[in-house]
Formats: structure tokens, sequence, C-alpha cells
């Protein structure tokens, strides 16, 4: 199998501000990554080099065996801030299909091949009905669904997802993350999906990466999510403790994951 992400020694930052240093990782066609790590760990930078929005302060970064191009029509791209939503009277599908027509995939399609790619994206997540009516009009699960819908238009090879739960509910969280790994299993691209919290991607993520400390751990649960590994990332004793097929990340007596994330809820209902 080849690989798809390829960071060999990469550093990223921004100015003086080194956020992730000397990462070395490859992640598999067809993986689905679990991206986890607290608030200002690199999840959304990394995902911007990966788009090639921000280039390698040191080391490489390859992407389909070449560093990232912008605007690359292979990588289907879920942003992190998604209050805009909120004020937009246009309908799910012409919110789709402007993207469509935008820069971000590469030659523009009109007409019928155009409408031909958007019912496919709104049929991919189910969305046929909600594509008529106003997105602020949407709840935030109804929303998410069109914006994977949009992130799936160009046919990507490639999906970065970043937090796409916030501010659902539990059942909403596991719906996404369902329809994410039906898709990943039936188109057979590669994910990288972010998250604050764990255990709602447990059993649909075939290795996790975990950023902390401005370094990166890539592997299997079992690999990342113990004492050693986790308390060199967060540069504190971490303990992990598993019940009832969850897993907490505690440190001192609180869950990490929960406290390292204060500010995450509520970005797509302001
Ligand atoms: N454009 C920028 N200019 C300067 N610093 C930035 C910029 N973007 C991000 N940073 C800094 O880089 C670090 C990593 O930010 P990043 O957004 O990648 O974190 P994150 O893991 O996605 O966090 P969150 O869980 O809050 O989304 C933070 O310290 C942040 O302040
Ligand atoms: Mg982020």
């Amino acid at each position: 199998m080849s690989n798809v992400i390829v960071c060999s020694d990469l550093t990223l930052g921004f100015g003086p501000r080194v956020v992730l240093a000397g990462v070395n990782l490859a992640v598999a066609e067809g993986e689905f990554i679990g991206v986890l790590g607290p608030n200002g760990s690199g999840k959304t930078t990394l995902m911007r080099a990966i788009l090639g929005l921000l280039p390698p302060r040191s080391g490489s970064i390859l992407v389909f065996g070449k560093p990232p191009p912008r605007g690359n029509p292979a990588i289907g791209y879920l942003p992190q801030l998604r209050s805009r939503l909120a004020g937009l009277s246009l309908t799910g599908r012409d919110f789709i299909a402007a993207a469509y027509g935008g820069h971000r995939f590469g030659l523009p399609l009109f007409g019928r091949a155009a409408e031909a790619a958007v019912d496919r994206a709104l049929a991919l997540v189910g969305a046929e009905d909600l594509a008529a009516r106003p997105l602020a009009a949407l709840s935030g699960g109804e929303q998410q669904r069109l914006l994977l819908a949009q992130a799936l238009l160009g046919r990507p090879r490639l999906l970065l997802l970043d937090e796409p739960l916030i501010s659902l509910d539990p059942p909403h969280q596991a719906a996404v993350v369902a329809l994410v790994r039906r898709l990943q299993k039936e188109l057979g691209f590669t994910v990288l999906f972010s998250a604050h919290e764990l255990n709602p991607l447990l059993h649909a993520i075939d290795r996790v990466l975990y950023l902390g400390g401005g370094h990166a751990a890539l592997g299997t649960v079992d690999e990342v999510i113990t004492p050693a590994v986790l308390s060199r990332l967060y540069r504190t004793e971490i303990e992990v403790i598993r019940t009832h097929g969850h897993i907490f990340v505690m440190a001192g007596g609180h869950e990490v994951e929960h406290e390292a994330h204060r500010h995450a809820i509520g970005h797509s209902d302001a």
C-alpha cells in the first residue's frame, strides 16, 4: 500500500512560534486517522500544511508523493470555524454548488456536469432532502452533513475533517463518525479526522495521531494511548483509564481531553 502523507523531520510554525518540531510519520492509503491533541497542539496547522497553505519551516511534507500544491483537487477539506454558516440565507444546494464554481477544485464545471456532481455529493451524505432549505435553518448536525457533501465534491482521495463533531450531541457525533467511516470504506479515500475527544472515534479509526508539546505520535490506540506516550506529549504525568469500552485520559484526577478544550464548544452556534 502506498503512502498518502509522509512527513520527514517536519517543523511547522508561525514567526518565532514553533508548533510542531521534527515530526516523522507516514499515513497509508485508505487509513482512517483520528487526530487528537489539546487546543493549540497543531491539528489545524498540520492540515493547513497538508493543503499546501503553510510551507514547512524545515524538513518536508509529501502528499501523494509530492510537496503539496495549493488548491489540490485530490483533497477534500472541512475547515474548523463554521460560524459564518449561521447567517447564510442561501440553500444547502446553492452553498455546495458555489464551492464547485469556486477556485478550490481546479477547473469549474457548469451546467449539467455541475448539477450531477452536486447531486452525487448530496446523495452520498443522504442530504437530498436538506438541500432545498436555507442553511441557517438547519441544525448543527444537518449543516455538518452538507459541509461534508461539499468536501466530497471533487471526488477527493484524501479527506481532511477539522473538528466536525464540535457542537454536536453524542448521537449526532456518532452519526457523523459512522457516515464518514461508511463513505471511506465505500470510496476508499484516506481520512484525517480531528476531534477533542477520542471516545466518539474509538471504533471507527484505524490509527490515532496524537499531537502535544510540539511532538506527534502516530500508531494504534493501544500503542499511543498509553501513560508513557501521553505523559511525553502533555509534559505531565498522565493516567489512562479504560472502562466500558471508553478510554479516559487523566492528569491529577481530571480528564485532560475536556480540561484542555475549554473554549472548543459552540463555534457553529455563534
Ligand atoms: N496564523 C497564525 N499565526 C500565528 N500563530 C498561529 C496561527 N495559526 C495558529 N497559530 C498558533 O499555532 C498553534 C497551533 O494552532 P492550531 O490551530 O493548529 O491548534 P489546534 O490543535 O488546531 O487547536 P484547537 O484544538 O484549538 O483547534 C497555536 O498556538 C496557535 O496560536
Ligand atoms: Mg484546530
